[in-house]
């Protein structure tokens, strides 16, 4: 069976004390009322407090995630942070290309790609995002534009790398604003998305990916996406911010 997913994506919010009665009240919480062995919580929290962090996570239930990576290694990078010091904190998951960082740092599919071969170079796990903006959308280009995001970025993995990426399609209208997909659009697009792996890696191997559904995924709407056929979880952003809301969000399958 596909693992599932509830992963927070905090962005750039909570101070440190803020951030760390957070992420204690999810640990409890999921601990206690959590049963599904499946499914997964991963807390996409601030760089700085990524290695404070990982100390308060003392179950399995729930992993650390860092929001961005550089691929490169090491080296005259000013500012920005190596997968190799991510997994010396007890980061196990790495949120790459999301919208966010494609739109407004100018992130293209090669630096992405890149940013993958270096993630699962270190043993880690990237979320791959993915997803059109409305007037993709409007144009009817949607499925188009997504899958070429899924060929440059992904289509240079072997079979058994590939199966290692978890993929988050997040349409961009529906991200922070209150618009979610309906469950049918979710659905169609990702029926589309493990259609188009399937095509070059073959069904079983596409069987086999998480594709997660990011854009507005609130407490109320959750269980209804997550009973969506291909849709194996959410990417959460605002509702992630909220511990008793994101565990209820992970309590949704
Ligand atoms: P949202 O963000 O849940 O606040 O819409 C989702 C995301 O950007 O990952």
């Amino acid at each position: 069976m596909r693992k599932k997913y509830a992963a927070g994506n905090w962005k750039m919010n909570t101070t440190f004390d803020e951030g760390k009665k957070l992420l204690s009240e999810v640990v409890n919480m999921v601990k206690d009322e959590l049963t599904d062995a499946n499914v997964k919580v991963v807390v996409g929290v601030p760089m700085p407090y990524l290695s404070t962090f990982g100390q308060l996570i003392d179950t399995d239930k729930v992993a650390l995630a860092a929001q961005n990576c550089h691929p490169e290694a090491s080296g005259a990078f000013t500012g920005e942070t190596s997968v190799s010091m991510l997994k010396s904190v007890g980061v196990k998951y790495v949120i790459i290309g999301h919208s966010e960082r494609r739109e407004m740092f100018n992130e293209d599919d090669a630096f992405v790609a890149a940013k993958v071969d270096a993630i699962l170079a270190e043993g880690l796990t990237p979320i791959f995002c993915c997803g059109e903006t409305l007037a993709q959308r409007e144009a009817g280009i949607h499925f188009d534009f997504v899958r070429s995001q899924f060929t440059n970025g992904l289509f240079h993995l072997s079979a058994d790398e590939l199966k290692k990426v978890v993929i988050a399609y997040e349409p961009i209208w529906a991200i922070g604003t209150g618009v979610t997909a309906s469950s049918e659009q979710a659905q169609e697009m990702h029926k589309m998305l493990r259609d188009h792996l399937a095509s070059k890696y073959g069904q079983d191997v596409a069987d086999e990916i998480s594709i997660l559904y990011g854009g507005s995924v609130k407490p109320n709407n959750a269980k209804e996406l997550f009973g969506m056929p291909d849709v194996d979880g959410g990417l959460v952003g605002g509702a992630s911010l909220d511990s008793r809301g994101f565990t209820d969000i992970a309590k949704s399958f």
